[in-house]
C-alpha cells in the first residue's frame, strides 16, 4: 500500500480553536472548540479570543491526533492558518505549530485561511462518496469579514473576481441583529426568524455598483431609516412585525448576492459554483443557489455545515495540496491580520 500523507491543521483566525487530522484528504478528525464568551459583548472581542485560544489550543490538538490514532511524529505536516485575521488569534495557532513542528521534527505550511474555505469541497469523509468540483470553479465567499467572488483555477491558485467596498454581508446580518435587539452572532437568528416570515412585506434598498462588486453599508442604513420612520408612528412596530422584518432583510441580502454570482458565472462561462463561509449556512441563501442553479444548469456544491465555518479540515486540506508542491513554511513565519 503506498504511503499517504497525513496532514495535522490548526485554525485560530477568529473565535474558534480548531483542529483536525486528514489522511490522504480522508478526514480522520476535526475538534472545534467555539467560544462563547463573546456573546455578552455583541461581537467578537479580541483579547478575550487570544486568551481563550490559549486555553483551547493544547486540549484541542491533542484532542484531533487522539481521535484520529495519529502521533504528532507521524505526521507529514502541520499546516496553520497564517492570516487573514486577529493577530493575536493568530499568533497562538502559529507559535503551537512551531513549537509541534520543531518538538515532532514535522515540516510546517502556511495556509491562507480564505484559500481554506475556497477548498472545503475538497475533504473527503469515509464512506461517503461526494461529487468535487472542477476547476477552474466560482466560490462566494460569504462570512463576517468577507463577501467576494472567487475564481478558483486550481488548489493553489485563484483570483478575486468583486468583493464587498465596505461592510461584509455578514456584518450586515450582526449589526442588523443587534439593531433589532435580536444578540450576536445576528445570521442565525435572522435565518430563524424569517423562516416564518413573508418575505414580500417589506423591502429594503439595494445598491448600485458596477461590476461585480458588492456594497453592504446601504442596506443597513435603509433598515435603520425604515424602523425609525415606521416606530414613530407606532412603538411596537417592530415587536408585531419581526419575522416579516427578517424575511425581506435576509431576502434583499441574498438578492444582491446572487444577483453578482450570476453576473459572474455569465461572464465567466462558468458553471461549477460552491459556496464557503460562515454566512453559507444560512438556509435562505442555501435553497435560493441550488434553486438558480437548477434554472441555469450550474453544478452547485453546498459543503456541509460543520465545513462552512471556521474548522481545521480545510485547512489541513489547503496543506495538503501545499505539501504535495513541497511549499513548506520556514520557522520564522509570521502571522499577518491583512
Ligand atoms: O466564517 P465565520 O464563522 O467567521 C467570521 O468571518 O467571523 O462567519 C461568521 C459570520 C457571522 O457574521 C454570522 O452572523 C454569520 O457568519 N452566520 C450566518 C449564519 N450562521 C452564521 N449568517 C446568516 N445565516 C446563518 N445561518
Amino acid at each position: 500500500m503506498p504511503v499517504m500523507e497525513i496532514i495535522l491543521g490548526i485554525e485560530s483566525s477568529c473565535d474558534d480553536t480548531s483542529a483536525a487530522v486528514l489522511r490522504d484528504r480522508v478526514l480522520l478528525s476535526n475538534v472545534i472548540a467555539s467560544q462563547d464568551v463573546h456573546r455578552a459583548y455583541g461581537g467578537v472581542v479580541p483579547e478575550l479570543a487570544s486568551r481563550a485560544h490559549e486555553l483551547n489550543i493544547v486540549p484541542v490538538v491533542s484532542e484531533a491526533l487522539k481521535r484520529a490514532g495519529v502521533s504528532a511524529s507521524e505526521l507529514s505536516a502541520i499546516a496553520f492558518t497564517r492570516g487573514p485575521g486577529l493577530l493575536g488569534s493568530l499568533l497562538v495557532g502559529t507559535s503551537f505549530a512551531k513549537g509541534l513542528s520543531v518538538s515532532a521534527g514535522v515540516p510546517l505550511v502556511e495556509v491562507n485561511h480564505l484559500q481554506g474555505h475556497l477548498l472545503a469541497n475538497f475533504v473527503r469523509q469515509e464512506g461517503k462518496s461526494v461529487e468535487e468540483p472542477a476547476f477552474p470553479y466560482l466560490c462566494l465567499l460569504v462570512s463576517g469579514g468577507n463577501s467576494q467572488i472567487v475564481r478558483v483555477d486550481s488548489p493553489l491558485e485563484f483570483k478575486i473576481l468583486g468583493q464587498t467596498i465596505d461592510d461584509a454581508v455578514g456584518e450586515a446580518f450582526d449589526k442588523c441583529s443587534k439593531l433589532m435587539g435580536l444578540g450576536y452572532p445576528g445570521g442565525p437568528v435572522i435565518d430563524r426568524l424569517a423562516k416564518q416570515g413573508d418575505a414580500s412585506r417589506f423591502a429594503f434598498a439595494k445598491p448600485h455598483i458596477p461590476g461585480l462588486d458588492y456594497s453592504f453599508s446601504g442596506v443597513k442604513t435603509s433598515l435603520l431609516y425604515f424602523l425609525r420612520d415606521r416606530m414613530k408612528e407606532d412603538p411596537d412596530f417592530l415587536e408585531k412585525n419581526r419575522e416579516d422584518i427578517c424575511a425581506g432583510f435576509q431576502k434583499t441580502l441574498i438578492d444582491i448576492l446572487l444577483d453578482k454570482l450570476i453576473k459572474a458565472s455569465r461572464q465567466t462561462g462558468i458553471r461549477d459554483i460552491t459556496i464557503g463561509g460562515g454566512v453559507s449556512a444560512n438556509s435562505g441563501l442555501r435553497e435560493r443557489i441550488l434553486a438558480e442553479g437548477e434554472r441555469r444548469r450550474w453544478r452547485t456544491f453546498l459543503p456541509e455545515l460543520k465545513f462552512t465555518t471556521d474548522n481545521a479540515a480545510m485547512i489541513a486540506v489547503a496543506g495538503h495540496y501545499k505539501y504535495l508542491q513541497g511549499l513548506f513554511a520556514p520557522l520564522d513565519t509570521a502571522p499577518y491580520s491583512r
